[in-house]
């Protein structure tokens, strides 16, 4: 059954106050759920249809009378009911087998919870949808020796002890709220806490709860959430709006984490470091993730979606608030270009693909089977650049003022996409936005990503360029024809030897960069007083979600890798630059040795030795574009060859920039002790990318010596960075000192899940080296620390295998046939991984023979499998459909 967005209707019932009891017993749980329900005097009489799953009914009653009832489905169904009135129902679950990790669920002995999008309804019958809001209250009862801790949304009011050995607390949250974020927590658990006074004078509680044994790896989170804290109130004056704020942490979890007000639900991924047991970008991704479900507590929290549809107007708003908090405590120029690069790689390697497959779809959804499916790159990463498109338009303070009237009109609601853009416009009249209102919003209707083509011309007598621009947008399924979009396209004209030139646009100001928006399918910007001869940098910052086609020669890319003033498109020159070439030899006939051209090698080698640059700039600058980027571009996939074509030009990498490498990584190997911050990670970045480039270096040579110096570095790295890059660098190069690596790994680490991780990845993602990979994926599925039921370890090892092409890929088809078996056994107990699992063959149609047909043959069996959760159902049957 489909849902569509056109058939949205208010709700006929309020339910206006919840209290429920929870006897928590981890194979039956029960619940007492007492409500205050209203009818909505604007819709029609009908009777109360209540969201349940896989619960035990026991008793409902209507102002304390029993009452008939009758089920349809899943739901519950009252009928003949006044028009307010107390309505009690009783039911019991099992958390113990909850498997799906939606609702009520145990992880290492303790309860948790999670409810976003329709995990509610496991817990008690509701009206489970995102715009019927309600205050809550909370008891919990449990044991009080193996759950001493009992937690619940907002404050704790009430606690005590109970008889046999039981205790109880009661939390009632001063905010109303959607029945998805609710939360419960019991277990035994310690908590890092911090009070904190924030810069407008309020005292607040921050607590982190862990396991007692991870105390100790709280202390970056708690950091983060610090820092997270004090920069909403600074950039946008959004204030900490509890007396109490929680973070609880879980190692069985499906997503990242979990915005529950005032109890935010984490995966430990997300919480957990020290420097020996986390990575820099592990450090990285805490503070993303705390900022972003921190942020939440405003965009999502506060005002809310008004139905699933709208579900980027809190993901799409709160990735790019998060990842506006990470660019701005970056700090340096260099670092918030950093920053941006790695986000633009995220939505190029996979939302672009995801934009151009059979699960294609808009910002704003028009049909869903399965909701949990639209957890997507293209609602959260696109529906950011969205909005980050707002900002480019309207300013910062433009862009500030807009989410100020949205708070100010729809603070306590459930909203649209339409209000917040709404709300952006009328905070801005007169702006392009407000011009071109109606024409932008299509950035949330129209899938696909749009193509914008560049031509220029220079005409040195009147020292004029003129540059025309124009879009087109790719078909999608369900949407054959595209409408113009509005565009922003941030310019700038270098002259080779110059750099930036100052020049005028249509007559205006003169200045180094202008932002042009396109609107038109084709439109003309004329820029004056253009003293050389330019090349055009277009799209600065990646000022657009699109793919931009400019005809630049060679030696214009080189000139714009040196000289080009903004660091977003001196990296975008030479990624460019070295896709072309790449590209080249992928299709080309031409021996293997040597796919990249002496001028982009020397290019490469200049940047890696300048002085003026950060390491982590460099790092990034020297990373081939990945085989899945390089894939999108083709029409004709043979991921082996791909594969064999990249390996190649790494090779090349090792060869020609022998010498710098090892300069490289004496210069940056870093002594000191362990600091998370952007330029010693950065450095840490670039010593790990050269030790790489060096072991691979040495299977060609045979040279011991820095294969030596990694092995070395797996036994007394001072971090886990470093270590996993020396560990890494002898897997990848398939080097015979890698095993004795890995058992030493395994060994120190073996008590730490997220390390552990750590270690099936790194060998589930090693290059294929003669299709020795599925077996050894096949080997460590059998291994005594495997478990398919912890999401993180079946990601860990087998999401990893899919995502490494030429190990998944192979010309016999047996890597597709271990994804389908796999497949089908992780949706027998947890349908929502597995659907993230049945994505890996989206692209199947772009394969080559005999990929494709294979592919094709596992897809189908997988669609003839007779119980298919529905979330797997919807991917295979789109993928088929394509
Ligand atoms: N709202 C959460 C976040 O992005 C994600 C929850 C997704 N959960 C799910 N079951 N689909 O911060
Ligand atoms: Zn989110």
């Amino acid at each position: 059954p489909v849902i569509r967005r056109e058939d949205y209707a208010p709700p006929a019932y309020w339910i206006d106050t919840v209290d429920l009891s929870f006897d928590l017993d981890p194979t039956k749980t029960r619940v007492l759920n007492r409500m205050r329900v209203r009818r909505n005097a604007e819709q029609p009489p009908q009777p109360l249809r209540l969201d349940g799953d896989e619960l035990n009914l026991a008793r409902v009653l209507v102002n304390g009378q029993g009452t008939s009832f009758k089920m349809d489905g899943d739901q519950l169904v009252l009928d003949g009911l006044p028009d307010e009135f107390d309505l009690e129902i009783f039911t019991t679950c099992n958390p113990e087998k909850n498997t799906k990790l939606m609702g009520l669920y145990l992880s290492q002995d303790t309860f948790f919870t999670q409810c976003e999008a329709e995990g509610f309804r496991r817990i008690t019958y509701f009206l489970d949808r995102p715009d019927v809001m309600a205050s809550f209250s909370v008891t919990l009862r449990a044991d009080r020796k193996r759950f001493p801790v009992l937690l619940s949304n907002g404050n704790l009011v009430e606690q005590g002890v109970l008889e046999d050995g039981r205790h109880f607390a009661k939390w009632v949250d001063p905010h109303r709220k959607p029945c998805y974020l609710f939360a419960i927590v019991a277990g035994c658990l310690a908590a890092r806490e911090q009070r904190i006074v924030t810069e407008s004078g309020s005292e607040h509680l921050l607590q982190i709860y862990v396991r007692p044994g991870d105390l100790d790896k709280t202390e970056h989170a708690m950091q983060s959430l610090m820092h997270s804290v004090a920069w909403d109130e600074a950039r946008f004056g959004l204030k900490l709006d509890l007396e109490r704020f929680m973070v609880v942490a879980t190692s069985d979890f499906n997503m990242g984490a979990m915005e529950n007000k005032g109890l935010n639900i984490f995966n430990t991924k997300y919480v957990l470091a020290s420097p020996a047991t986390a990575t820099d970008v592990d450090f990285d991704g805490i503070e993303s993730v705390i900022g972003h479900e921190y942020f939440h507590n405003w965009t999502g929290n506060r005002v809310t979606c008004r139905d699933w549809f709208q579900l980027s107007l809190k993901e799409g708003l709160t990735v790019f608030r998060d990842q506006e908090f990470s660019m701005d405590l970056a700090r340096t120029a260099s670092a918030r270009a950093v920053k941006r690069i790695e986000d633009v790689r995220v939505l190029r390697t996979v939302q672009f693909p995801e934009d151009a497959g059979p699960m294609a779809h808009p910002v704003r959804p028009d049909q869903y089977a399965e909701i949990n499916n639209f957890y997507t790159v293209t609602v959260y990463e696109k529906g950011a650049e969205v909005v980050r498109m707002y900002q480019t338009l309207l300013g910062r303070e433009g862009f500030a003022k807009g989410l100020a009237l949205y708070f100010e009109r729809h603070d306590g609601q459930a909203v649209t996409c339409d209000d917040f853009a709404q709300a952006m416009s009328d905070a801005n009249p007169g702006s392009t936005l407000a011009l071109h209102l109606d024409q932008f919003k299509r950035w949330y209707s129209q899938a696909g990503t749009p193509r914008v083509t560049a031509v220029g011309q220079y005409d040195a007598e009147g020292q004029r360029y003129t540059l025309t621009l124009s879009q087109t947008c790719p078909a999608t399924p369900g949407q054959a024809e595209k409408q113009p979009f509005v565009i922003p396209v941030i310019a700038g004209l270098v002259a080779p030897g110059q750099g930036d030139l100052a020049v005028s646009l249509h007559g205006g100001e003169p200045a180094t960069a202008h932002t042009l928006v396109l609107t038109e399918p084709s439109q003309q910007f004329v820029f004056e007083r253009v003293t050389a001869e330019p090349v055009p940098s277009l799209l600065r910052g990646f000022s657009a979600p699109v793919v931009l086609n400019q005809d630049l020669s060679d030696a214009e890319l080189l000139a714009l890798l040196a000289q080009d003033s903004d660091p977003f498109n001196a990296w975008e020159a030479g990624q460019r630059l070295l896709m072309r070439q790449l590209l080249a030899a992928v299709t080309g006939a031409g021996d293997l040795a040597a796919p990249l051209q002496a001028d982009a090698v020397a290019a490469l080698r200049s940047t890696l030795r300048r002085s003026d640059l950060d390491a982590a700039f460099k790092a990034l600058v020297l990373t081939l574009p990945t085989e899945s980027y390089l894939a999108e571009q083709l029409a004709d996939v043979d991921p082996q060859r791909v594969h064999a074509v990249r390996e190649a030009a790494r090779r090349q990498l090792a060869r020609d920039l022998a010498a710098d490498w090892a300069w490289a990584f004496d210069e940056h190997e870093d002594n000191g002790s362990y600091r998370p911050d952007p330029v010693s990670s950065g450095r840490r970045s670039l010593a790990g990318l050269a030790l790489g480039m060096l072991v691979e270096l040495a299977r060609e040579t045979g040279d011991s010596v820095w294969p030596g110096k990694a092995y070395q570095r797996t036994k007394d790295a001072g971090n886990m960075t470093d270590r996993y890059a020396a560990t890494a660098a002898l897997v990848n190069a398939g080097h015979a000192l890698a095993q004795p690596a890995l058992t030493r790994f395994h060994d120190l680490f073996a008590d730490d899940a997220l390390v552990i991780d750590k270690w099936f990845a790194l060998q589930a993602a090693a290059p294929d080296r003669g299709g020795d990979a599925l077996g050894r994926v096949e080997a460590l599925l059998r291994h005594p620390d495997f478990n398919a039921r912890n999401p993180n370890r079946a990601r860990s090892l087998i999401f990893s295998f899919t995502g490494n092409p030429a190990a998944f890929h192979r010309t016999d088809g047996a890597g597709y046939t271990f994804w389908r078996e796999q497949l089908l056994a992780i949706d027998a107990f947890n349908p929502q991984v597995a659907a993230r699992l049945a994505r890996a063959l989206d692209r199947w149609k772009k394969l080559a023979e005999p990929y494709r047909s294979a592919a094709h043959g596992e897809l189908q069996k997988v669609a003839a499998h007779p119980s298919l959760s529905k979330d797997v159902r919807e991917i295979v049957e789109k993928a088929l459909a394509a």
